[in-house]
């Protein structure tokens, strides 16, 4: 792990896993996040038409916005990818893993549709999806955790198989639970982490931050009262 922790040197990026744009508008204030997956879930949540929030996104986001198709044949998905792509140029059409998806992937990737291939559960699944033509792949990292599994090894396997053969897909470590799942996915050299708000929040807390600032504030006003006097 070491030696290819060494060798490699790009930046992780975060995206911020939410449909929500008040969770986006604001963390896009703290300059951290450079893109936004969403999900059926997560879109569902909200409550509004689909399409128009996801313009909405795409307008606000400068990064890739993930939109998730919700048909489970190819042709069908192939047709709603189409549609999503027409949106916004930086629209991703995330696209579930199955065969289906595979046959879509294939075909939107000669199109130039960029693609996020979710619900990856193992190495293999990811590679599949890689050797397919998907711009990224999302291996859920909480899922496999919440069923036994280390879900960080299938997002450590993917990063080593994908730059051992120069694939040019990025690996989105997703599911994100936890700010330790983010610095164990920079550990591991994922590309890309995808982190619900409540994560990123938690990411910025330290309690010793908090005491420190206290301290300083004091110290500054016990200072400022004796000049006064
Ligand atoms: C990824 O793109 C998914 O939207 C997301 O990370 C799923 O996370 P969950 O397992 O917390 O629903």
């Amino acid at each position: 792990r070491e030696e290819n922790t060494k060798k490699r040197c790009a930046v992780l990026q975060l995206f911020l896993d939410t449909a929500n744009v008040e969770e986006i508008k604001e963390a896009l204030t703290w300059g951290v996040i450079s893109g936004v997956t969403t999900n059926p879930s997560l879109v569902a949540k909200e409550k509004r038409e689909f399409r128009v929030l996801v313009k909405e996104i795409c307008d606000m986001v400068p990064g890739p916005v993930s939109a998730e198709v919700i048909s489970l044949d190819s042709k069908e998905m192939i047709v709603e990818a189409r549609e999503l792509a027409k949106i916004a140029p930086n629209v991703v059409v995330k696209i579930p893993m199955c065969i289906e998806g595979l046959k879509a992937v294939k075909v939107l990737s000669k199109e130039g549709v960029k693609t996020n291939v979710t619900l990856v559960f193992s190495a293999n699944q990811g590679l599949l999806a890689a050797l397919a033509g998907a711009t990224y792949v999302s291996p859920f990292v909480g899922r496999l955790d919440d069923v036994g599994n280390e879900g960080m090894d299938v997002v450590e396997d993917l990063v080593i198989l994908i730059e051992n053969y120069n694939l040019p897909t990025k690996v989105i470590a997703a599911s994100i639970r936890h700010p330790m799942h983010v610095l164990e996915a920079a550990r591991v050299s994922a590309h890309v982490a995808t982190v619900p708000y409540k994560v990123l929040e938690s990411m910025t807390r330290h309690p010793l931050t908090d005491i420190g600032i206290v301290r300083f504030l004091d110290d500054w006003a016990k200072v400022q009262k004796e000049l006064i006097r």
